[in-house]
């Protein structure tokens, strides 16, 4: 599709494009949220700078890519806030840890796994730091052997949400290749923080083949780095991207709200 309404500028080759000449605290037309479907589709994570959001705004936006969904796990680390559908991401001295350390897709421990998520950012370090990775699984799965592939087509994994936010959390099997249900292109689908076992193989050889597909997922051929700003935003796609935050900022502050958009159908494999 051709940018009109909006200006789309690609971050790296595979992953991430910054969207200029939008104004998210007014209604989007129709041919704006076309085109800002056609950028999340092809980029898997878009971002907006100088974006001074109400939780209004930031549902209205979300909710273009479809409804807005509850967090599954009993999560610590961000808060509610008097919206359900808002959550709270703030860190400063007093934290003990954040949330997403390590790569992941968000809550994959769910049936239907969340489709977006979106972190608005007011606050960040004053200093730098405080960067969001993300990583294009589609990439990783075309840099496979074919081989790998092979070996790889119609197993599936256990993602158990209680490794990260502990009991009453769900757990799900989900195959490891998947297919897109938008773009209908092929992917890894497991990430370190949720997957814990791949079935039908002796537990030893899951464990290295998982090892295995951790680096591979994270090589930095297929990654970008998003150094945000105060008031800027990233929207990623869950079904197809990884992410991971980076705390080297304590004990400086860094804070924002975060929706997602509930996932529409368990992913499907390839
Ligand atoms: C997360 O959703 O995993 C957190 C991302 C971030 O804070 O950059």
């Amino acid at each position: 599709m051709e940018f009109h309404e909006i200006s789309v500028t690609p971050v790296s080759p595979h992953i991430g494009a910054e969207i200029g000449n939008i104004d998210l605290t007014k209604p989007l037309s129709n041919r704006q949220v076309e085109e800002l479907h056609a950028a999340f589709a092809k980029h898997l994570v878009i971002f907006f700078r100088d974006q001074r959001i109400s939780f209004d705004d930031q549902i209205r936006l979300a909710s273009h890519f479809g409804p807005l969904g509850r967090h599954v796990g009993g999560s610590t680390i961000s808060k509610t806030t008097e919206n359900p559908l808002v959550r709270k991401f703030h860190y400063d001295e007093k934290s003990m840890q954040i949330s997403g350390e390590n790569w992941h897709s968000d809550q994959s421990c769910a049936e239907k796994p969340p489709l977006g998520s979106m972190l608005y950012n007011h606050t960040l370090p004053p200093n730098g730091g405080g960067d969001t990775m993300f990583a294009s699984m589609y990439a990783a799965y075309d840099a496979l052997s074919p081989r790998m592939k092979t070996y790889l087509e119609g197993m599936t994994a256990i993602h158990d949400g209680t490794r990260v936010f502990g009991p009453e959390t769900p757990i799900a099997v989900h195959p490891i290749i998947v297919r897109h249900p938008v773009t209908g292109k092929k992917l890894i689908y497991v990430n370190t923080d949720f997957t814990s076992q791949i079935n039908d193989v002796p537990r030893e050889e899951g464990e290295r083949i998982l090892q295995f597909l951790y680096d591979h997922c994270a090589r930095a051929e297929w990654t970008c780095r998003f150094r945000w700003t105060p008031h800027s935003i990233a929207f990623w796609d869950n079904r197809c991207a990884h992410h991971k935050a980076i705390w080297d900022y304590w004990p400086n502050v860094r804070s924002g709200y975060r929706v997602q958009i509930e996932g529409t159908a368990a992913p499907i494999a390839g």
